[in-house]
């Protein structure tokens, strides 16, 4: 199966996806990484693993159409299977979205359908909530909308700050998405009718 993984800053999750694919645990091939951030540590990792690290910087667009249409010329010539948003931080258009309906998967940090948007840790300790966690989802044209395809949670402690909940988070991001993307790659899971299907199970 081959990936493209969008990113936009660290790439823990690009690192945890390359990790897995070279311990041959997950039978797949990472075709391109593409940043909308020139300094986005992401390409460093991307670069390291040999894999082609591409920046699109969304500064030098003018608009937003005008960038995901370049992103999906880029995504196009890499003939990907899957399209995969790792901490990418832009809002795709409609359009863009529509063109890879069922191979765009994204992962949020939040126990979606709550907290969909930005800083979802400092907001499930607002609230007080004893846990939180993080979704991966079919991307459709609704932000942070699209069918969940799994969830993991995590204890919220108290006195906890928002970073050392991101951490938590994210060492089940890192174990989440590369399951999905095996699941993917077996050819089992799917979107049909705005749901997630795996093993012909409606999830
Ligand atoms: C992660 O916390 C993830 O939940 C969100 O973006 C953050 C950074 O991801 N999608 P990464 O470290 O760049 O993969």
């Amino acid at each position: 199966t081959k990936l493209c993984v969008l990113i936009s800053g660290n790439g823990s999750n690009l690192q945890a996806i390359i990790d897995e694919i070279e311990a041959e645990r997950l039978p797949a091939k990472i075709v391109g990484v593409i940043s909308n951030r020139p300094n986005a540590f992401g390409l460093e990792r991307a670069k390291n693993a040999g894999i082609p690290a591409i920046c699109l910087d969304h500064t030098r667009y003018e608009d937003r159409v005008d960038y995901d249409a370049a992103l999906q010329g880029a995504i196009e010539e890499l003939q990907p299977d899957v399209i995969v948003l790792a901490g990418f931080m832009r809002i795709l258009t409609p359009e863009f979205v529509n063109a890879f309906t069922g191979k765009l998967l994204n992962i949020h940090p939040s126990l979606l359908p709550k907290y969909k948007g930005l800083n979802t840790h400092q907001r499930a300790i607002d609230n007080g909530d004893k846990e939180h966690g993080v979704s991966v989802h079919f991307v459709t044209p609704e932000l942070d909308g699209g069918p969940v395809i799994i969830q993991s949670r995590v204890p919220v402690f108290e006195g906890d700050s928002a970073v050392e909940l991101a951490e938590r988070v994210q060492e089940q991001e890192r174990r989440l998405y590369p399951l999905v993307l095996s699941w993917f790659s077996a050819g089992r899971l799917t979107m049909r009718n705005n749901r997630a299907i795996l093993d012909e199970q409606e999830l």
